[in-house]
């Protein structure tokens, strides 16, 4: 059993610099795969922690560094990896706060900004701290987490698993919906797998009196988007979870005129990688199938999105102990899964690790906002448990 080591000190000496960045993040917002400020900042950032080995331009703006522990211990050889996103939204911003985005249009209006400072913070941290843990922590700062495919997956693809090879992932995300004070840890799957299907129906178009004459790709898309809504509730375990929405159907222009075609498009999450096939499979099975049952045709593109965010038992067994130490048991809750993506799953699906939530809600700061709109903000004193719950939770895993 190791002690995890108490960084809260070192977290509220720092917090008022954090805050500082945070600010200057969310004043310069940058969409994803265009943050070209924001990794230059980050850069700078690590340049005067004199952070080792410091490599950007990867996947477009990516940044990564080491920082070496000096501490001796069963951990030596291993590095963790931790994850920050630095991309922000196409939304206006419509709060009246001083650090208000400058860029019109743009907004870090899901936290983004906070997690790219509250990892500088931490490489601050366990860069004055190195006695404190052995091993090596690699800081990764990611593009675009909100503009699939993402960030994430082409910076795997350039190799930052490797060279030094990465042993563990950690990620965390701030959450509006949890009470600042508050940290959530989940095990196994967390976030959904976020696939999309288009559907196009091929029918045969004519006069609206004459149907006989026609074959109605309206009528024929009413009944695929009927039979998708019969996947979940008939072909799903029931004690598993999934969700087809048919978000689109577009067909005709004109009252009296049957189209020629019509069009359908939807979301599908799930979590487990079979149930996911089953979707992608019966969804084209059912379109094509109706369609030609009803003189038409039907094409599918079936598009997958995020895999589902599964964290590994022990890491998460690992983070809640963490959490623990710093916001008391009380304050640990079970992350219950959530139907959103997320695409730290891909760096999941290559290494053991668990991504985490961190409570930045708070009614007397207007924090509660969901993520995502325009007034969206944090309570930005959660970032200070977010940090010594990372450094607690990396130095734990280095030093076990
Ligand atoms: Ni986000």
């Amino acid at each position: 059993m190791v002690v995890a080591t108490d960084y809260r000190n070192d977290v509220d000496e720092i917090l008022p610099g954090v805050v500082a960045d945070r600010r200057h993040l969310h004043e310069n917002p940058e969409l994803g795969f265009q943050e070209v400020k924001t990794a230059a900042f980050v850069t700078e950032r690590l340049q005067a922690l004199g952070v080792e080995d410091i490599r950007t331009g990867i996947n477009s703006t990516g940044v990564t560094g080491l920082i070496r522990g000096t501490g001796d211990g069963p951990g030596r050889d291993k590095v963790v990896l931790v994850r920050a996103d630095m991309d922000a939204l196409p939304i206006h911003e419509e709060n009246a706060v001083d650090y208000k985005s400058r860029n019109d249009g743009v907004m870090h209006a899901c936290g983004h900004d906070s997690h790219t400072a509250m990892l500088l913070g931490l490489a601050r941290i366990l860069n004055d701290r190195r006695d404190t843990f052995a091993g090596t922590v690699k800081v990764l700062f990611q593009p675009a987490e909100e503009l699939p495919p993402g960030g994430a997956k082409g910076m795997i693809e350039q190799g930052v698993l490797e060279d030094p090879h990465v042993d563990a992932v950690f990620g965390l995300h701030v959450s509006s919906d949890t009470k600042t004070g508050v940290i959530k840890v989940g095990s196994g799957p967390i976030m959904a797998a976020a696939d999309g299907y288009r559907i196009t129906v091929q029918g045969k178009g004519g006069h609206g009196a004459s149907p006989h004459q026609c074959v109605d790709p309206v009528i024929i898309g009413a009944q695929i988007g009927v039979a998708l809504q019969t996947l979940v509730s008939r072909e799903v375990d029931p004690l598993d979870n999934a969700v087809v929405s048919n978000c689109v159907f577009k067909a005709g222009e004109a009252f009296n005129v049957i189209p020629d075609t019509a069009q359908l498009a939807g979301t599908v999450r799930t979590f487990k990688p079979e149930t996911r096939d089953l979707m992608e499979k019966r969804i084209t099975e059912l379109a094509t199938g109706v369609a030609e049952s009803m003189g038409g045709s039907a094409t599918v593109d079936y598009t997958r999105g995020y895999p589902a965010t599964i964290n590994d038992p022990e890491m998460a067994e690992l983070t809640m102990a963490a959490a623990r130490g710093v916001v008391g048991e009380e304050n640990v809750e079970i992350a219950s899964p959530k139907m959103g993506a997320e695409d730290f799953s891909y760096f999941l699906l290559e290494r053991p690790g668990c991504f985490f939530f961190v409570g930045t809600g708070n009614e007397d700061k207007d924090s509660e906002w969901s993520h995502h709109h325009p007034r969206f903000d944090i309570d930005e004193d959660g970032m200070a448990q977010g940090m010594a719950t990372m450094a607690a939770t990396v130095t734990s895993y280095l030093n076990r």
